[in-house]
């Protein structure tokens, strides 16, 4: 169920009603069990969103490393609060739980796109590509290819030792 909700939010850009309708005939299902799916989730829109649906985290470690921040830019950068959609129909700002990056906070879901290591400037410069219909590059901001350690590594830094390493000679 959740990949046809999925595919009916990508159809319309949010899930009406009536394809969730749609998925209860595909399925052979009561409606109401669809009902229950669609509102548990909350990646499941049930109202328009614009079309590009920013998700600030600010659970705990992104709190820690300036989600407040971030939030702040972003309601100024797009004049709108929490739960709206900018005049122009581009944007809808959400506030979400752990988006499952906190290695690299504070952290902004933008559709299908995360955008990590973030400073009030990055995330300005992001949402202004996008207003001009550029698309900036997801992933880390601070120059980490990953969630890498910042400093450089810490363990792992020498040729793995081939196998019978540390075996007892008479095995
Ligand atoms: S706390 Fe923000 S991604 Fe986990």
């Amino acid at each position: 169920m959740i990949p046809l909700l999925d595919l009916a939010q990508r159809q319309h850009g949010w899930l009406p009603i009536s394809a969730m309708h749609a998925v209860a005939d595909v399925l052979k299902l009561p409606k109401m069990r669809v009902y229950e799916v669609a509102t548990f989730y909350t990646m499941f829109m049930r109202k328009p969103v614009g079309k590009y649906h920013v998700q600030v985290c600010t659970t705990t470690p992104c709190w820690l490393r300036g989600s407040d921040d971030i939030m702040s830019c972003i309601k100024k950068k797009l004049n709108i609060e929490v739960g709206e959609t900018s005049k122009d129909k581009m944007f809808t700002l959400s506030e979400v739980e752990c988006l499952g990056a906190c290695v690299n906070a504070p952290m902004i879901q933008v559709n299908d796109d995360y955008y990590e290591d973030l400073t009030a400037k990055d995330t300005e410069e992001i949402l202004e590509d996008l207003k001009c219909g550029k698309k900036p590059k997801p992933g880390p901001r601070s120059g980490r290819f990953a969630s890498e350690p910042a400093g450089g590594l810490t363990s792992l830094t020498e040729e793995p030792t081939g196998p019978g390493f540390k075996v007892q000679p008479d095995l």
